[in-house]
């Protein structure tokens, strides 16, 4: 039950041994060992260390409603708590005011209510890694004035925008520590940029086609440092600012393993070794102008057009008119020979002559 005890055990043979000890003391070193065992209370599934303030738990339904009040690092794996909620971690009525770690891997977490962690002022670091967030309250994070580091690596794939602009992040003022690795997001999230005490970020393994010039002004104002790839950047002239920055910085770690992924002739390039002329947007911006400029011709050339109807009203009038006249002469003629063709009488009477 208790890790501590092989220890202990030990140590009590190697006693027991060295002592001689008789019969009595024995007996009274296990009436103290059954009192130690009361004590030294752990959860079921659980095991705990109290001497370092260590419990974990594996193959759990729910986060245990008994965790010890000395615990200071918590650890559930692999368990199915789906909803983590306001009395989650209320133990025996009261707050778990020791707990500084909490790490709840793979526990097919979706769901974060308000207050969720509010039992827990001193928490320092949270990992909630692989899990299937899909709804995270803005408030989740409320009463967690001392929290450091946050690990949400592969923690909300495929969750919509609601939850990976990450604006739910906005009350943990104190976080230093973020990793939100591996979690296919599609852009940055926009939510980060109101933090401003962040020194470390991991964004890898995202789908993130461009760090724009405001997220990089974020990076350079908090001096903080960034792991960024694998992410499919589009290295054209959205990128710029970000490539600029890159040549005069030691805050991207990973900056060798950034790889231009489109547009394709640059696949699989190093942003680091791109020239400055092969992400100008001199294509770009020349398509739009020329559209502008296409634009503008059709439009003259249509006002020109209504120009010359209007002024020449009268002579298109005219024009109307002789046309309409000539058409009537024509189409006459042709009623007239076609009305000849075709009366039998006629054509008999000219047979007769
Ligand atoms: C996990 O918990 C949910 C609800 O708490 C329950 O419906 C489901 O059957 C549980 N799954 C397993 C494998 O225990
Ligand atoms: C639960 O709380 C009561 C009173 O607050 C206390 O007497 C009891 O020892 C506590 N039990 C545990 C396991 O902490
Ligand atoms: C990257 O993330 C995907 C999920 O988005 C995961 O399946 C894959 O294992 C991750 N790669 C690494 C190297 O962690
Ligand atoms: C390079 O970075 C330093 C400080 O990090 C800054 O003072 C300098 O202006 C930067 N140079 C350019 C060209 O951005």
């Amino acid at each position: 039950m208790s890790g501590r005890q092989p220890h202990f055990y030990g140590n009590l043979t190697v006693f027991l041994l060295s002592a001689k000890a008789n019969c009595i003391l024995i007996f009274k070193l296990i009436g103290l060992l059954n009192l130690l065992n009361v004590t030294v209370s752990c959860p079921l599934k659980c095991s705990c260390i109290q001497e370092t303030g260590f419990m974990q738990c594996h193959f759990l339904q729910g986060i245990p409603k008994d965790i010890p009040h000395w615990v200071q690092n918590l650890s559930v794996n692999g368990s199915n708590i789906t909803t983590l909620q306001a009395a989650t971690f209320r133990s025996n009525g009261t707050q778990l005011s020791n707990l500084t770690t909490l790490v709840l891997t793979n526990n097919k977490i979706r769901t974060i209510e308000s207050l969720a962690f509010h039992e827990l002022p001193n928490l320092i670091t949270l990992d909630l890694s692989y899990n299937v967030l899909h709804h995270i309250s803005n408030n989740a994070f409320v009463g967690l004035t001392h929290l450091k580091v946050l690990r949400l690596n592969q923690a909300f794939w495929g969750a919509d925008t609601k939850l990976t602009n990450m604006r739910w992040l906005k009350n943990v003022k104190s976080l230093r520590t973020l990793e939100i690795f591996g979690n296919g997001l599609q852009s940055f999230p926009s939510g980060l940029l109101e933090i401003e005490n962040l020194q470390f970020l991991n964004i890898g393994n995202n789908s993130i086609k461009m760090f724009d010039k405001m997220t990089v002004l974020w990076f350079k104002r908090l001096n903080i440092w960034v792991y960024l790839s694998p992410n499919p950047l589009v290295c054209d002239c959205k990128l710029s600012e970000m490539i600029s920055w890159l040549r005069n910085t030691t805050q991207v770690l990973d900056a060798q393993n950034l790889l231009c992924f489109a547009p394709e002739n640059l696949n699989g390039t190093r942003v680091n070794n791109l020239e400055l002329d092969s992400f100008k947007c001199l294509n770009e911006n020349l398509e739009t102008a020329s559209y502008v400029f296409f634009g503008i011709v059709l439009a003259l050339i249509g006002l020109i057009f209504l120009m010359v109807l209007y002024l020449n009203r009268r002579g298109i009038k005219k024009w109307l008119n002789n046309f309409r006249e000539a058409c009537r002469d024509q189409m006459e003629g042709y009623h007239y020979r076609y009305e000849q063709d075709t009366d039998p009488r006629r054509s008999n009477a000219a047979t007769g002559i």
